[in-house]
């Protein structure tokens, strides 16, 4: 992949996709971790000349113009944390769009409204996505990746664009890649990955992968239950995916050929609902009651999955243990964290929830080797699949 480096980009239009997507309450952004983790690559090409023009997505408003996905509130954090006024293009091609990118300075930049806004972004039809590719290229001179936290999808301004114009991967990309190549090829072992998330049906693919790779499987949160269930416990009223548990049996049996070690909690917080002041207690998780939900792992659970980690040299860790949006049940969550703190590993947090989760719990976020903006990409990353847009920065 070339990087920025290569690029000529001095008075010249950068079109950069960055991944923007941060949780908002209103317009109050919650986690601008993204946002954060954009600006360098911007700051290095505004530093160097280049009339930037950022394009990203907020949310899914599936091709339709929805205000509550507006990237307006992106366009003035964006401008804070550069230190620079960054112009707001009210579309994404539009007239808006093009004189925007025309009235540009060397040094100056702009935010394109949310590329989701326009159906072609997302098109399964190669055509109809490549058409509005067109247009977004015709705004720049040059293209820069840097949307790790995209890379998984085929969409335009990802996988179309970077074949219409000169391009180059942009530092953040560079950096997770590294990282994400670290974790594949000869990790320092014991290798530990530790997964939570409710489904256990995302994680599918990257469990099967993993199989063949880690040392020790650590299954937290809601997928847990599934688990539990799949080795012959009552679950009660937990989150339990009934159509899954002949994989998960699958899993379990791959696991014990290859020799990988699988934990599971041993006990769980169990809960008479799925609420923030439900009553709840720790149980053992093989005596969940019927009438109880598990909503976070169990204080036992904690210290077993703090000794799983003391040892690792490697950690790889996506997914909350348990409902951390409800204080009382993101203990489970804020253990794991701290283990992989103390953990004298090369220790990397997956992305999307977990990266999210280690702020808002006020963990140092330089206790991790690396916290990574994608979330669904890593994974995907793990599983071994070609990614579109990093295929497409390759070529
Ligand atoms: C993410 O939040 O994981 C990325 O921004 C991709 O968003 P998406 O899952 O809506 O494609």
């Amino acid at each position: 992949m070339r990087t920025i480096d290569s690029l000529d980009v001095k008075g010249r239009r950068v079109l950069v996709r960055a991944d923007l997507n941060v949780p908002l309450d209103g317009d109050t952004i919650t986690d601008d971790g993204r946002i954060r983790a954009s600006v360098p690559t911007i700051t290095a090409l505004a530093g160097r000349g280049a009339r930037v023009i950022v394009c990203a997505h907020l949310g899914r408003p599936k091709g339709k113009v929805a205000p509550e996905f507006s990237l307006a509130p992106v366009a003035a954090r964006l401008g804070e944390l550069l230190g620079r006024p960054v112009k707001f293009a009210s579309d994404v091609v539009g007239d808006s769009a093009r004189s925007t990118a025309e009235g540009l300075a060397d040094g100056e930049v702009a935010l394109l409204e949310n590329l989701r806004f326009e159906p072609g972004e997302e098109s399964k039809d190669d055509e109809v996505r490549g058409a509005f590719a067109g247009e977004l290229a015709e705004l720049a001179e040059l293209y820069v990746g840097d949307g790790f936290g995209a890379v998984h999808r085929k969409h335009a301004s990802v996988y179309d664009v970077p074949k219409l114009l000169p391009h180059a991967a942009g530092g953040l990309i560079v950096a997770e890649v590294e990282v994400l190549k670290k974790l594949t090829e000869e990790p320092a072992r014991p290798y530990v990955v530790v997964l939570g998330g409710a489904k256990v049906s995302d994680k599918l693919g990257v469990i099967a992968n993993l199989l063949g790779k880690v040392d020790r499987l650590v299954i937290g949160g809601g997928m847990a239950y599934t688990f539990l269930k799949a080795q012959g416990y009552e679950v009660g009223n937990s989150l339990l995916q009934e159509d899954q548990l002949d994989q998960v049996r699958g899993f379990i049996a791959e696991a014990d050929k290859r020799g990988v070690e699988l934990v599971l909690p041993v006990d769980v917080l169990a809960a008479t609902g799925f609420a923030e002041d439900a009553e709840h207690e720790a149980v053992d998780a093989t005596a969940i009651p019927a009438d109880r939900e598990g909503l976070d792992i169990g204080p036992k659970s904690r210290e077993l999955f703090a000794g799983k980690l003391a040892d690792a040299a490697t950690v790889f860790w996506n997914g909350p243990m348990g409902v951390i949006e409800f204080d009382a049940f993101s203990g489970g969550t804020r253990a794991v964290a701290e283990s992989l703190i103390a953990a004298d590993a090369f220790s990397v947090v997956g992305g999307g929830d977990s990266a999210a989760a280690v702020r808002k719990l006020g963990l140092p976020e330089d206790g991790f080797s690396h916290i990574s903006t994608g979330g669904g990409a890593s994974l995907e990353y793990l599983e071994g699949k070609t990614l579109p847009g990093l295929a497409a920065l390759e070529d």
